[in-house]
Order: C-alpha cells, then sequence, then structure tokens
C-alpha cells in the first residue's frame, strides 16, 4: 500500500475531460455535448424532475454522442437526423453499459433519437423509452439549431418556431410546452453560446458527484480507449495493447500496485487526442505530407491539455501524454528529453512503439520479432529510446509480447461485435 491508494478522482471531473476529447472530433460542433448536457439539464428542471434525474440528464448530456466515433458520423449528424442515428446512439449505449455508474446514462442515450410519433415513440422495438430520452433528444435538436457566428437572442423566435411544428411528430406537447416556457429566458440561451466550459461548471459543481478509485477509473479509462480505437479498425486494438503492455513493463520495473493501475490508465488514455485527428489521416498507411504529419503530430499536445484538467491525474498524464518525446530530445510535442522525461514516461513510450510495430494492421503484416527487436534496438542505439526501460521489454520479451497479444486479440473480438451489432 503507498499513498496513491488514497487518491480519489471525481467522476465528473473525469467525464468533463471526455465529452471535451470527444468534441474535438467535429470543430464544427463546439462543446455540442456540454451545451447538449446544460439544455437537458434546465429543461428537466422545467419539468420538475427531480435532481437525480436532472443529474442523469446531465451525464447524458454530457456523453450522448461518444457512439458517432467517427468525423462523418458527426458531420452527418449536425443539421438532420438521418435514418441511421440510432446506430450512433445503440453504440454509445453498448459501450457505457460497460460503467456500471453509467449504466442508467446509457439507456437514456439509447434512445436519444427517437420521434414522438403521437405517443408511439414511448416504446422502441419492445423497450420502454424514458421520458429523459425524449428531453435529451430535443435538447440536442435544438442545440443545434443554434448559429455560433450569429447573435443569440435574435434567433428564439425561429427556434421556438421549428421545435413548434414538430410537436407531436417529434416532440411530445408537454416537452414543448416546457421548452417554450423555458425559452423565455434570455439568461438559457447565452449560456448556451457562453465560453464552453462556464456554461457547464457551475452546474456541475453543485451536484453531487461519485468518487472513483483507481479499479474504478481503470474501467472508466478502457472504455474511454475504445470510443478512441474503434474509430477505424487500423487502430481498434491499439490502446489495449500498450496499456497492457505499459502495465506489465512497470510491474517488471518494481513499479507499486497502484502505480501499475495508473500506468495502465495512462495507456488506455495515451491516444486521447487522436480524437482531433481526422479518420482518413489515421487510415492512410504511408504517403501523408508535411501537413498531415504535422496534424498527427498534434495528438500528444492534446491528450496533454484535455488530461491536465482532471486532478490527481498529473503522473499519469505525464506517463501517458509523453510517449512520442524521445531521449535525445528529437520528439514532440514538448521536445522533452532523458534529464525529463521520468521512467513511467519512457517505459509509455517503448510499450507504443514496441505496440505499433508488433501489432497487426490492415495494410501490412505485423513484423517478425526479430525485426521488431532490431527496430527497438536502432532506436535505443540513436538514443530515441531508453535503454533501462527497453531492457526490462528485451529480457522478458516472450511475456511481454503474450501479454500485448492476449489484450490485442480480445479487444479485437471486442471490436468486431461492436462493429457488428450497433448497425
Ligand atoms: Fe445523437
Ligand atoms: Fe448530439
Ligand atoms: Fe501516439
Amino acid at each position: 500500500m503507498d499513498s496513491m491508494d488514497y487518491k480519489r478522482i471525481n467522476m465528473h471531473e473525469l467525464l468533463l475531460c471526455l465529452a471535451n476529447a470527444a468534441d474535438l472530433v467535429n470543430p464544427r460542433l463546439t462543446a455540442h455535448h456540454q451545451k447538449v448536457a446544460y439544455l437537458a439539464y434546465r429543461i428537466g428542471g422545467q419539468m420538475n424532475l427531480t435532481r437525480e434525474e436532472q443529474k442523469k440528464l446531465l451525464l447524458a448530456g454530457l456523453l450522448h454522442d461518444v457512439g458517432a466515433l467517427s468525423y462523418n458520423d458527426r458531420i452527418e449528424l449536425i443539421d438532420n437526423e438521418p435514418p441511421t442515428a440510432q446506430s450512433h446512439a445503440e453504440k454509445g449505449a453498448g459501450l457505457l453499459h460497460g460503467f456500471p455508474p453509467l449504466q442508467e446514462v446509457a439507456e437514456i442515450i439509447r434512445f436519444h433519437h427517437i420521434p414522438w410519433k403521437n405517443g408511439e415513440g414511448q416504446h422502441f422495438r419492445g423497450n420502454q423509452v424514458s421520458h429523459m430520452s425524449h428531453i435529451l433528444h430535443l435538447a440536442d435538436r435544438v442545440t443545434v439549431l443554434v448559429d455560433p457566428q450569429r447573435e443569440v437572442i435574435g434567433q428564439i423566435h425561429e427556434i421556438r418556431n421549428s421545435i413548434q411544428s414538430r410537436v407531436n411528430t417529434v416532440f411530445s406537447p408537454d416537452l414543448v410546452d416546457a421548452f417554450l416556457a423555458l425559452s423565455n429566458y434570455e439568461y438559457i440561451w447565452l449560456d448556451l453560446v457562453y465560453k464552453p466550459l462556464h456554461c457547464i461548471l457551475p452546474v456541475l459543481t453543485t451536484l453531487d458527484t461519485m468518487e472513483l478509485n483507481w479499479d474504478e477509473v481503470i474501467l472508466l479509462a478502457q472504455l474511454f480507449s475504445k470510443i478512441i480505437d474503434f474509430r477505424s479498425p487500423f487502430t481498434a486494438n491499439h490502446s489495449a495493447g500498450v496499456a497492457k503492455t505499459a502495465e506489465k513493463l512497470a510491474e517488471l520495473a518494481g513499479f507499486s500496485e497502484s502505480e501499475c493501475k495508473m500506468m495502465l490508465i495512462a495507456g488506455y488514455l495515451h491516444d486521447l487526442g487522436k480524437l482531433a485527428i481526422r479518420n482518413e489521416l489515421l487510415e492512410k498507411p504511408s504517403g501523408l505530407d508535411s501537413n498531415e504529419r504535422n496534424e498527427i503530430k498534434s495528438h500528444t499536445f492534446y491528450t496533454y491539455r484535455l488530461l491536465q484538467s482532471v486532478k490527481e491525474f498529473e503522473t499519469i498524464n505525464e506517463w501517458a501524454s509523453f510517449h512520442h518525446e524521445r531521449m535525445d530530445g528529437s520528439g514532440y510535442p514538448f521536445r522533452l528529453n532523458g534529464k525529463c522525461l521520468s521512467l513511467g514516461s519512457r517505459i509509455m513510450a517503448v510499450a507504443d512503439v514496441f505496440t505499433a510495430i508488433s501489432e497487426n494492421r490492415p495494410y501490412r503484416k505485423s513484423m517478425s520479432v526479430d525485426d521488431v527487436k532490431k527496430v527497438l534496438k536502432s532506436m535505443e542505439k540513436r538514443q530515441a529510446l531508453c535503454p533501462y526501460a527497453l531492457s526490462i521489454l528485451m529480457e522478458n520479451y516472450d511475456t511481454v509480447d503474450r501479454v500485448r497479444i492476449d489484450a490485442q486479440e480480445k479487444a479485437s473480438i471486442e471490436y468486431n461485435y461492436f462493429s457488428v451489432n450497433s448497425e
């Protein structure tokens, strides 16, 4: 046991960080998750929902589109609701279901695009659709109607008309009434377009939150690694491999039990900033031009800035975000060198390179063990990777490789299940 065991992570803080990460997928949808969360929470208040229900609505809003993983999905969902909208709602719910504290929230998300259809929308394929899903739906549709380029109060009238024209067909009458009443308050609209972080934070801090221990954070981080990786078959099991490899190396290096857990979390989140990178770049095997390379390089910067907002994550952030820094200072984006990189960060760099060159990719076969070792050695020689961290891998190569292969196979099975079952 060490002092790290007593750290408790604020769940709201972590979810907000993850919602911000999800919003990077599409810059056109600035703070979409936060805005929908805020509005759903307010409409819930207007409809006299309990505090608990309002809280669930807020969390559902923060995460509702995490199933829209690809950039194209998100673009399509901005202006209209394509018939395929149910697919991302199912995907999102399926992912979140894996984290017990969010199971009810997952069910709200599952039905956030079901139209009211004169009451038929109270059920969908034999399931009851909660009024909270309908509230989330309305909050989402209102949010996309707000044009960020124009002054907001002048838009209230058209937005009210647009929502009113869909009463009974898309939204229930009592919900539309509640929205119309709420829409009289200018501050609601001003909040909605105010600097992103400011609209949701005051609400969040008034709500009780759950404190998570490391094991619960692991579950949530693993869930997020799927949101990061499942955007593309090219990355589908990468974070799982890096996380388990880094954890094993940390254990072999004598890290404490809770430090090993932190390493696992850092591994799951190391590519969080990849949510800001377009799918087509993730899927381009070679021939990237310099602009595209720069774009990809920015991902660890985003990982760092996003994780910075979570208290008690300082060490995890260092381990996660410095995985492209190199011992000789030739890495990016902070240009750190061996003098500033902690052992945890060096282990992560080894775990990342090792996993990347060992794993199967759709466009190439995995390298042979001998070739992997050759590449790693050559990187050590040019002082890119830490000789000590690498020696731990080399001396336990088969054990670590087994751990990586098992983790990636498991993640692939989950990915296949996920992509088949949510169409
Ligand atoms: Fe959606
Ligand atoms: Fe949405
Ligand atoms: Fe990376």
